[in-house]
């Protein structure tokens, strides 16, 4: 087993450690034992496993985007109670992205904070949502607009549930792992560039590659845990991409939305001459590579661009958009008004 260690000593020591490993989730749920243990299990995982139906004080959660929501909080925090979990009880949150943001936002206001571990049982969940402590739910339209930071004691990260996530799925997560490539490390972008059949055949090259994206979150997380600056590099391709989400009624899941998301940004870039022909070239490539749709027809696009003036991340002062104008680098451009993406859009069509 490997382990990395998100290093958040500041006013409170808020680090934690992050395990790489296979078939030793079970082991490490045993040897918590120290605790009353709550458990938020998505229903898939739920039905999957045997293992998880022999636990006591679990709550089986349908995640959907649809179902994350303050209503689902609600209902975990009423669950919590009516089987007596205390100060000094731990929730384990055991799913993907959805499921980790709501039983951590659960977690991170039930009796002002338990302590809480993340366990992500998809590839998205491992590379990106478990790690770093965002937790939160969508208000309406808005994604992800309610939340707190609120950092696990550990994350799980045990390979061997990948072996029964769908196809779908699966894609869904390599988008986030391109997106580290793109923003933070050209090597890494060859080593996907040169393997990409091995990683989509979820080949033992894997378990490094999701080392390699958690090590990219950890340096990220430990140097702008609140996002004011380096943490806004990972939302490269999310301002379009969740206006993607939007727009299409969640019928296009966030990894697939991101991926169109990073090359409409790209192309957004180039148009405002922030990106060069070649660094947009590769980024077309990658995504190719892996077999990702790049363009997308808007259903209505005057939803899809308020979508994106709402954004959470948006400011009085416009949006920001996360570039890479080299492969491996970032920057991030605030202020840009809705205008000049209209302006951008109407470029595109023409
Ligand atoms: N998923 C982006 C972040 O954790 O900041």
């Amino acid at each position: 087993m490997q382990k990395l260690f998100v290093d958040l000593k500041k006013d409170v020591d808020d680090s934690y450690e992050i395990h790489i490993g296979r078939g030793f989730i079970s082991e490490k749920i045993d040897e918590l034992n120290q605790k009353s243990k709550f458990f938020v299990i998505d229903s898939n995982v739920y039905n999957l496993y045997p293992f998880f139906q022999n636990l006591q004080n679990v709550y089986v959660f349908e995640a959907s985007e649809k179902s994350k929501t303050i209503e689902s909080v609600e209902k975990i925090l009423v669950f919590l109670k009516n089987n007596g979990c205390l100060r000094d009880s731990i929730l384990l949150a055991v799913g993907g992205g959805i499921v980790g943001d709501v039983a951590g936002f659960a977690a991170s206001i039930y009796m002002r904070g338990i302590d809480y571990y993340q366990i992500p049982t998809t590839l998205l969940s491992m590379v990106d949502s478990s790690v770093g402590g965002k937790t939160g739910v969508n208000l309406y339209e808005t994604k992800n607009l309610i939340g707190t930071f609120y950092q696990p004691k550990a994350v799980f990260i045990d390979m061997d549930f990948l072996n029964t996530l769908s196809d779908e799925e699966y894609k869904n997560g390599l988008a986030e792992v391109i997106k580290y490539a793109l923003m933070f490390d050209e090597k890494f972008y060859s080593l996907l560039d040169e393997n990409s059949k091995e990683i989509e055949d979820r080949q033992e090259i894997l378990e490094s590659v999701v080392y390699r994206c958690c090590e990219i979150k950890a340096k990220v997380v430990k140097e702008d845990e609140k996002e004011h600056g380096l943490r806004m590099f990972l939302n490269f391709g999310h301002t379009f991409g969740h206006a993607i989400e939007i727009d299409s009624n969640h019928t296009i899941k966030h990894g697939f939305a991101v991926a169109t998301g990073m090359y409409l940004e790209t192309l957004f870039g180039h148009y405002i001459k922030k990106v060069n022909d070649e660094t947009a070239l590769k980024v077309k490539n990658i995504l190719n590579k892996y077999s990702f749709e790049l363009k997308y027809s808007f259903l209505n696009e005057e939803s899809f661009l308020r979508a994106i003036a709402s954004d959470k991340k948006a400011r009085q002062s416009g949006i920001s958009v996360a570039l890479t104008p080299k492969v491996g680098s970032g920057i991030i451009l605030k202020g840009v008004g809705i205008d000049l993406i209209k302006e951008f859009f109407v470029s595109l069509r023409s």
